[in-house]
């Protein structure tokens, strides 16, 4: 089950938790109305036969599918990759992954500017809508492996923040304050 919650604001390794004291926990219908962020999760086992990816798939266009693998010895430039993804930034496209093995956080900023972290493990599959903040860690098993989906030829270029006057923040942004993400 994925869980996700606010953080602090302790600089320490950004392989922990980061939880506040106490605990802010939030539900995954309320990080969906706070950020857009939607979550489906699949069975590791059996996704490959039984249909449930093929049709979240076809019904959102995601024609595009790889894997990658996040950890020292399998991924290039490693450190460099790393500090790259943990840097805030957004994306003009969604970012979807669904992991397949390990864990990791994906950290997105609410509509309030405040991180949240959200923890990934086998059978968690996320989409990062375009035009939020976010960043990525490892966390302390420093191991993932998932799939990325991507509507028709895939383009990763990350914009660092601040980018607010790209076209995609402004959409995102219209879309949260109407409140486009409190239901679905
Ligand atoms: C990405 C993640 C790290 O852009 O946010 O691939
Ligand atoms: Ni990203």
């Amino acid at each position: 089950m994925v869980r996700a919650w606010y953080m602090d604001n302790d600089s320490s390794d950004q392989r922990e938790e980061h939880h506040r004291n106490p605990p802010k926990i939030i539900s995954l219908s309320d990080l969906h109305a706070v950020s857009g962020v939607e979550y489906f999760k699949l069975n590791v086992e059996s996704y490959d036969t039984d249909g449930i990816l093929e049709k979240l798939k076809k019904s959102r266009g995601y024609t595009y599918e790889d894997e990658i693998t996040c950890s020292k010895e399998c991924l290039p430039n490693y450190e460099e990759k790393l500090k790259s993804f943990f840097q805030e930034h957004l994306h003009t496209d969604e970012e979807i992954r669904f992991v397949v093995d390990g864990s990791g956080y994906f950290d997105v900023r609410d509509k309030n500017d405040e991180w949240i972290r959200i923890e990934v493990i086998p059978g968690d599959l996320i989409i990062i809508p375009s035009g939020i903040y976010h960043r990525f860690t490892l966390d302390t098993k420093n191991y993932i492996r998932a799939k990325r989906l991507f509507i028709g030829e895939p383009v990763w270029t990350p914009y660092n923040r601040p980018v607010d006057e790209m076209d995609c923040r402004k959409e995102y942004l219209k879309k949260l304050e109407n409140g486009e993400f409190n239901s679905a």
